[in-house]
Order: C-alpha cells, then structure tokens, then sequence
C-alpha cells in the first residue's frame, strides 16, 4: 500500500497481509490482517514495531521510501510476538548500528526468540528519549497483549503507538484513518479481534487505559486495523466497554445437533426471545467458526447455549466454545441452556456446572429426550423469552 503520512515526521510503513489464513496458526483472517509499523523523523530517526517475517523486505522497501533503512537509530519492540518483531533479524542485518528499544521483559524474548542481546538497551516506564524534534515516551502496559508489552508516545505530535492495544482484523483497503471508512463496517472484526485475542487480558486493558487516560492524545496508532485521527475515543471506549464485559440488550443462541432435535428447539428459543423484543442472533456451532462465535457471545448481554448429549457429555463444538470462553474469562451473561439427548440425558447440565462456575445467571434450563414435543418446544420459547425479558431493558454487563 505504500507509505502514508500520519503526522508531519510521522510515517506508516506497515504492510497487509492478505495471505496469512489463520493468525496464530488459529483464527482465520477472511478479511486479512495489517501489520502497521511507524517510522518517527527527528534529528535521529525511530522505527516504531516491525512485521511478519515474510512481509520483511516489503517492511524495508516501505522504510526506503522516507530514510536510507541502514540510517536507522533506534528501533522500537513494544511487543515481542512474532506478527510484529518478526523482521527484527532482517533489521538488524541492514541496520546493524540501530539501538533496539523495549521493556526489560523483552530482553530475553530477543535472546530466545532471533539470538538478539547486542545492540539492546531496556527501557523504563516513563522514560523519554528525544530524538531531536521528536520525543518518545515509553509507558509499560504489560499483557496487553504479553508480559513484556509498552506503548510508545510521541510527544510532539500526540501520537499514541499502542502496539496490539485498539486494533482490528481487516486489512487495509487502500485506506489508513478511520475518516476514510465507515468505521461501521470494521467493528465485526475489530471485535472478533479483541474477543479472540486480547478478550483475556481484560483487565490489563482496563489498566493501560487508565494509566494512559491523561496523555493528551490527537492519533491512537496499533499495529493493527486502522489509525485513529478523527475520533480516537471511539476505538478507546469500544475497548473499555468490551473490557468491561458490557453487552448490547440482546440474545446470541449457540445450538449444536445432530438429528435436528436440539436444532428445532433452538428455533423456538429464537422466536421467544424475539417475541419478547430482543435482538437475536442464531449461530450454528458444528458451521460456525468459534473466533465467531466467541464474538457474538462477546457481543450481546443474553446467551443461550444448545447442545444434545454426546459421549454423556456437551456435543463437543459447544464444548469447545465454552473451554474457550473459560479461558478468555467472558463474565456478566444471562444464560439459559437446552438440549436433546438420545437415551441417557447430561449436557445441560453439565453447561450449568461449566457457565455457574463463569458466574453467569442462568435463567432457566430445558433437556428433553429425542424430538422434542410440542411441550417440550414450549419450555424452548418460554426460555427464550425468559432471557429476553432478563436483558432487554436491564443493566448492560456487570463489572469485571
Ligand atoms: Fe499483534 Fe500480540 O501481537
């Protein structure tokens, strides 16, 4: 995409990745990824993160465009996860003489991860380094999204080099600030990205927001997604209320079948939860991805889960979904639970033990013994309901 200016001395050199299917190795990237990389122009010059390996030597094309690479002075490693400081060994060996800035936490990450000890100078929280018409300060936001982890603050220009913090999957299409887009239209996966990746770290990202609520701040810069010039508010208090595990008044249902029992039940969950007027959303959890289906329990205050017996224990994709909520420690859902079984019952069951321990309210729960009747699709609407009526108009989310 070429290099952007962000602020004057402020250049985006960072790349999209449109190739990369699965992030980590786990999530899809349907959309793409970008990779946003800073180069800071003082009287010394800064590279503020990196990208991917592979996207290296377009990473340096792009630096080419604005300095000689091999004039660099400092390069700056927020982060040591490798969708970032991948291009570290590249760096190095044009720009053997650039200082590589990070947190203490990071330096053995360097050692372990690309042989890196030379060269390196561990920087403290607060600290600022002039680079001669440009200030850098570097502020220690650790787990957002690994221990080691800062953000960067240009001083000068108020620009805030957050690193994972505020971004997004999406590539960039043609476009860099969120004055270019209807910001809209990337928040599904903004979210998908938050829920999936940082969701865990909740409470570090409520921490660094805190910690850097009183920087006066024109342009939040991550490393991913979009740069924040018109309203970077917006994307901070997207954040925060995600963080805060707040949801819209509305009901996600996540149903796993075999034979179409526990498939018809959720039907009739639906209908009664929007019958009772809330928003709902239905997602079939064997089709759905669950970076997806993480993000649609993210994303509304209600969440009714489905699920038939299988091995006398939950139909594993919703299992799956819920080890997966366990982990990223969702908090603050009204739950209601259903399910067939063939002979002998369990799943929801054992889905109350699993979502009691997450500290959700679980409203009610239905289990019935092969094709549910037409009492049995009754207790499906009336739990649908019930969950509605307990969101819609209710306190959004609960603290952390
Ligand atoms: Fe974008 Fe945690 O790396």
């Amino acid at each position: 995409m070429g290099v952007r200016e962000v602020r004057p001395g402020i250049f985006w050199v960072g790349v999209n990745d449109r190739t990369t299917d699965l992030f980590e190795g786990v999530w899809p990237l349907p959309h793409g990824v970008s990779y946003n990389a800073y180069l800071v122009v003082g009287d010394k010059t800064a590279l503020i993160d990196g990208v991917k390996a592979p996207f290296s030597d377009e990473l340096l094309r792009n630096i080419a465009q604005v300095l000689p690479p091999e004039e660099l002075d400092y390069i700056v490693v927020n982060h040591m996860e490798p969708d970032h400081s991948g291009s570290l060994p590249l760096l190095r060996r044009v720009a053997p003489d650039a200082t590589v800035l990070a947190t203490a936490a990071a330096l053995p990450m360097l050692v372990r991860f690309y042989g890196i000890s030379e060269g390196v100078v561990a920087v403290s929280d607060g600290e600022s380094l002039d680079l001669g018409g440009k200030v850098l300060r570097f502020y220690h936001i650790p787990f957002v999204h690994w221990p080691e982890t800062m953000a960067t603050y240009e001083a000068t220009e108020k620009v805030l080099f957050p690193c994972d913090a505020f971004g997004g999957f999406r590539a960039l299409d043609g476009v860099l600030f969120d004055d270019e887009v209807d910001v809209a239209e990337y928040e599904d996966e903004i979210l998908r990205y938050f829920s999936n990746i940082v969701g865990m770290h909740s409470k570090p990202v409520l921490r660094a927001i805190e910690k850097l609520q009183g920087l006066e701040i024109a342009v939040i810069a991550p490393s991913h997604g979009l740069v924040w010039r018109r309203d970077p508010g917006h994307i901070v208090e997207l954040y925060a209320r995600w963080a805060r595990m707040e949801a819209a008044p509305g009901v996600t249902v996540i149903f796993g079948s075999m034979y179409g029992f526990t498939a018809r039940a959720a039907e009739e969950v639906a209908r009664g939860a929007a019958e009772a007027g809330a928003p709902v959303r239905v997602l079939d959890a064997g089709r759905t991805h669950v970076s997806v289906l993480i993000r649609e329990a993210w994303k509304r205050r209600g969440l009714v889960l489905g699920a038939p017996t299988y091995d006398a224990e939950i139909f594993p994709p919703v299992e799956h979904l819920l080890r997966l909520l366990e982990r990223k420690r969702l908090r603050g859902r009204v739950a209601g639970l259903f399910g067939a079984y063939g002979w002998r019952g369990g799943s929801v069951d054992k889905m109350r033990e699993r979502v009691e321990a997450l500290g959700w309210e679980v409203v009610d729960a239905v289990a019935f013994h092969g094709m549910p009747t037409s009492d049995d699709l009754a207790r499906a609407r009336a739990l649908g309901e019930a969950v509605a009526r307990r969101v819609v108009g209710g306190t959004p989310g609960q603290g952390l």
